[in-house]
């Protein structure tokens, strides 16, 4: 597996006013995973199906999409790209059962984040009030509940932000040609993180 990518940040489609700064994942990125780790004719879910990034480029590359969305206004949208609209469900990740979705062979998906000292509940659209324990213990569920909606042995991406705070830097490595992908000491040399510290004052 290859542990860096370059890839272009760029979408197909553009959002309607009033959404056209809302946060989508590049279908480049999509792309990438869905063909490495999915077949034609396989289906793949998104539970935080968002604009519908993950089904559009299944839908493209000849994969069943099926997608849950909290928002309606994102739902519409989604069903406005599709064909089929029974593929994406308005509802709650939090509350999936196995009778909403057919049994998946694939899941891509980019959860909501939250930052540690945020107090807003990212499982809510930012709505309502939450502490980052909570947001853990529904990550938990989520991906719980996911389980039951996928195949033993499916393939689980899930796009992370790494929600940086002062005093951390990624450092990636200009590549000369000469460096395998893999780094110059093997799997995962390809990239540093260097964390920032700085003495306690006196
Ligand atoms: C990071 S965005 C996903 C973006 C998506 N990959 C795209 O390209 O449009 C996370 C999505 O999760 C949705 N969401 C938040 N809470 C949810 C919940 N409880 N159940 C289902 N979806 C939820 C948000 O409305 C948002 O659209």
């Amino acid at each position: 597996m290859q542990t860096d990518l370059s890839l272009e940040y760029a979408h197909p489609d553009e959002l309607p006013p009033g959404h056209a700064n809302e946060v989508r994942t590049p279908a480049t990125l999509v792309e990438h995973f869905l063909r490495e780790y999915s077949e034609p004719g396989d289906r793949v879910i998104d539970p935080f199906a968002g604009y519908g990034t993950t089904l559009t480029v299944a839908d493209r590359l000849d994969r069943e999409p099926y997608g849950i969305e909290y928002d309606a206004d994102r739902v519409e949208y989604i069903e406005g790209q599709l064909e089929t609209a029974e593929a994406v469900r308005h509802g709650d990740v939090l509350e999936l059962e196995a009778s909403w979705i057919p049994a998946c062979d694939c899941c891509f998906t980019s959860p909501p984040f939250m930052w540690k000292d945020d107090e807003r509940n990212p499982f809510e659209n930012y709505g309502g009030e939450s502490t980052y324990e909570a947001y853990l213990a529904d990550i938990e569920t989520a991906f719980t509940r996911l389980e039951s909606v996928l195949h033993p042995d499916s393939a689980v991406i899930i796009d992370v932000a790494n929600m940086k705070h002062e005093g951390e830097v990624v450092v990636t490595w200009d590549d000369d040609g000469d460096n395998d992908r893999d780094g110059n000491f093997g799997y995962g040399y390809d990239h540093s993180y260097c964390l920032v510290f700085r003495n306690r004052a006196e």
